[in-house]
């Protein structure tokens, strides 16, 4: 197994816990019942995996060896979470890991001075703030603020890299800069002044969403075909949910609490930045592992299903009070993630083997040509 795909075995288990501690959440039957899982499933999905996946990629853009040692120690902080060690070891793991991750930024910032660049590291401040708050003992809700500025801002980020390949448009991308320092300008507000601070907040996160939907050309990648139009969909799907996030902190009261809670951090965590990690797996994770992801239309089924259970959790469930459809939608929600990672492995096992094949095929099409060049009859030395 290679170094990379290695650091990947922490994150996976991450969203493994992260998942059944989803279950034990809900309610309903989960694989596992250990009696810490629940009370670290969001530190499990948004640093554990999510954490893990970005800080590879970015060691992997850094291309030198002590950059790996972010997504390395994010993997163990996320073990640590589900182990007996004391949570603030967990937390001090994750910090370390978060400030490499931050510092990171400066050699690439060196390397390439531009927008992208410094919104990535705007989220990385935000998720090195979140572990600070965490190790100190804070409680989730009052520090989620700083991990949605982390999934948000990094993410964005990394799509203006990838919406540069069709199209440059410096205006667009320093709106979006603007509203990355707003977005996180909101969160320390937040911090200091909870009780006007979310609204504002929403205010940054719906400026955050315009400049990023006029900064990206997924409206016109929607109408190619194959991969750009799966991924162009999920892009717009992520964006409507950050909208919702948006609208939710500036119209709902106590937005950190209840139902309101469980619909803000799902609009961000499952509408924007699952349906973000689903558009772009098939062009990151092979860079990444070295392994290939071909795209393949089965993979709209599970962002089919992520989409729709998320509206069921959040309209039926969260917004009108019906328990048992809120479990329905999260269960649906639990199902589609597993099932775009078990299509990931089957599409990605099956074009390894076929290439292994290929590969087989041709060395022996050149050996017997070798063979015969030299006057020997295949299949007779
Ligand atoms: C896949 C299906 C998922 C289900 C069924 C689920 C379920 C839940 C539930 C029931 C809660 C408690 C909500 C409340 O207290 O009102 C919760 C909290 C949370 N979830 Fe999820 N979740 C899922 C995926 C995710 C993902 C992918 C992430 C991050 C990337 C995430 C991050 C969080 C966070 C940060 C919290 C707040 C934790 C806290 O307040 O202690 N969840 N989740």
């Amino acid at each position: 197994m290679g170094v990379r795909l290695a650091l990947m075995v922490g994150g996976g288990i991450a969203l493994l816990a992260g998942l059944d501690a989803a279950l034990l959440l809900l309610g309903v039957a989960a694989p596992v019942t250990a009696e810490r899982l629940a009370s670290v499933h969001g530190m499990l999905m948004v640093l554990g995996f999510i954490g893990t996946v970005i800080a590879l990629e970015r060691a992997v853009a850094l291309g030198r060896w002590w950059g790996f040692a972010s997504p390395a120690l994010m993997g163990l902080g996320g073990i640590a979470l589900i182990s007996p060690v004391p949570l603030p070891v967990a937390g001090a793991l994750l910090m370390a890991a978060t400030g490499l991750q931050a510092v990171i930024f400066i050699p690439l910032w060196r390397r390439r001075r531009d927008a992208a660049v410094l919104v990535q590291s705007l989220g990385a401040v935000s998720a090195f703030g979140a572990t600070i708050l965490f190790t100190g003992g804070v409680a989730m809700a009052s520090f989620l603020p700083w991990l949605v500025g982390y999934v948000v801002l990094l993410i964005s980020g990394e799509r203006m890299e990838l919406a540069r390949l069709g199209r440059s448009d410096d205006r667009a991308e320093k709106a979006v800069l603007a509203g990355g320092v707003a977005l996180l300008a909101a969160i320390v507000l937040l911090l200091l002044f909870p009780r006007w601070g979310a609204p504002v907040l929403g205010a940054a996160l719906l400026a955050m969403v315009f400049a990023l939907v006029n900064a990206d050309v997924a409206r016109t990648m929607l109408r190619s075909t194959g991969l750009p139009r799966f991924s162009a969909a999920c892009l717009m799907a992520g964006y409507v949910w950050l909208t919702v996030a948006g609208g939710i902190l500036v119209l709902i009261p106590h937005p950190f609490d209840g139902g309101a809670y469980d619909a803000l951090v799902h609009s961000v965590m499952l509408g924007f930045t699952m349906s973000m990690i689903f558009a772009h797996a098939a062009v990151i994770l092979p860079a990444v592992l070295r392994r290939p992801l071909p795209y393949h239309p089965v993979m709209y089924v599970p962002a089919a299903l992520l989409h729709v259970a998320l509206a069921v959790r959040v309209v039926g469930g969260d917004l009108r009070g019906a328990h048992l459809v809120w479990q329905i939608g999260g269960v649906g929600n639990v199902i589609a993630v597993l099932a775009f990672v078990i299509t990931a492995v089957a599409t990605g096992m099956t074009a390894s083997l076929a290439a292994r094949r290929r590969r087989t095929r041709a060395n022996s099409a050149l050996h017997a040509g070798a063979s015969t060049a030299r006057g020997v009859i295949p299949g007779a030395e």
